[in-house]
């Protein structure tokens, strides 16, 4: 399979992720289709992608008939065999459970067609805990793009046991033609490449705070003047939802048992009193003042 016999994309998942990856695609010229099992996510995605574009009108970058070209390149549906009956490449994007993409990807090892190269876009399951349930292990590969999809550059496309050359060749070509910038990850491991990265950074954070060494916004200036990092890692926290990141302690804790991974006190204590960042106006942060102030503990 050859980059230009990509004509149809199909992403499967309309939430946060999928929803911007499909409009992604549209706005470089391909053909999507979006599925979702829930059609009121399918409705809400066309929304807020409408709302995406208009805002580039409003900056003089699109035009209205543009935007309009754009969306009607997407077709939505909930019935997934209509989804992906004719499409090349496939973004799975649904539900971060094991269980749930194996399904998924049985399915669509059915119902898309044998040449479709079938994309993960899981920020910690590596393909090969998913492509045995596949009569195609070769053409399965992670795909995994940056929250929101519409804004970061980045995708990390990972190779599994079995995936082949090709489909991480032509993989790391869709990520260019639709205007992001991949990396190739040779391994899997969890968390890939950035989520690594992100989270040693982060348990360091949370050891400096938590042992009175600084506080939370002389950690986030240190970050953010000394390694040029836009946003220290409590800011970072509360803009993608401190929830988020404690769930994922949480789980990663039970699966290591390594105290660095941990939740740490000052990030349980704002979660269960549901100060969750800035969803909910207050985290490590107070976001009622202008500019942010500290919360205390
Ligand atoms: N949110 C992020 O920052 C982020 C970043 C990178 C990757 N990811 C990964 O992207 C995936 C989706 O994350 P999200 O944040 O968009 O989640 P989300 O909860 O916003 O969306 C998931 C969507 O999947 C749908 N869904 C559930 N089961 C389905 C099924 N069987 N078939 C089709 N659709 C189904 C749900 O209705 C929902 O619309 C996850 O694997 C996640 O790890 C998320």
């Amino acid at each position: 399979m050859n980059i230009d016999d990509i004509r149809k994309i199909c992403v499967t998942g309309a939430g946060q992720m999928g929803a911007q990856i499909a409009i992604q695609g549209a706005l470089h010229g391909y053909r999507v289709s979006l599925h979702d099992i829930e059609a009121e996510q399918l409705e809400r995605a066309i929304s807020c992608n409408r709302k995406h574009l208009m805002r580039r009108v409003e900056k003089g970058r699109m035009t209205e008939s543009e935007v309009q070209e754009v969306l009607e390149r997407v077709d939505t549906t909930s019935d997934l065999g209509e989804a992906c009956a004719d499409a090349d490449f496939v973004v799975e994007a649904v539900v971060e459970r094991l269980d749930v993409k194996r399904r998924v990807f049985a399915e669509l090892d059915e119902m898309a067609p044998r040449h479709a190269i079938l994309a993960t876009n899981s920020s910690y399951l590596g393909n090969s805990r998913i492509a045995d349930v596949t009569s195609r292990p070769d053409k399965v590969v992670n795909m995994h793009f940056f929250y929101p999809p519409l804004v970061m550059k980045l995708v990390e496309v990972v190779r599994g046991d079995e995936t082949s050359d090709e489909t991480v060749a032509v993989t790391m070509e869709l990520a260019r033609r639709i205007g992001k910038q991949p990396v190739r990850v040779n391994r899997e491991l969890p968390g890939f490449l950035v989520n690594r990265i992100l989270r040693a950074i982060t348990n360091e954070a949370y050891f400096l705070l938590e042992n009175g060494v600084a506080s939370f916004e002389d950690i986030d200036k240190a970050c953010e003047l000394g390694l040029n990092h836009p946003l220290g890692p409590f800011k970072l926290g509360d803009f993608s939802g401190l929830d988020i990141g404690y769930n994922a302690r949480k789980e990663r804790y039970e699966e290591t048992g390594d105290p660095a991974d941990r939740p740490a006190p000052s990030l349980a204590r704002r979660v269960e009193r549901g100060d969750l960042g800035r969803k909910t106006g207050r985290g490590f942060y107070d976001y009622s003042t202008n500019p942010p102030t500290p919360t205390e503990d």
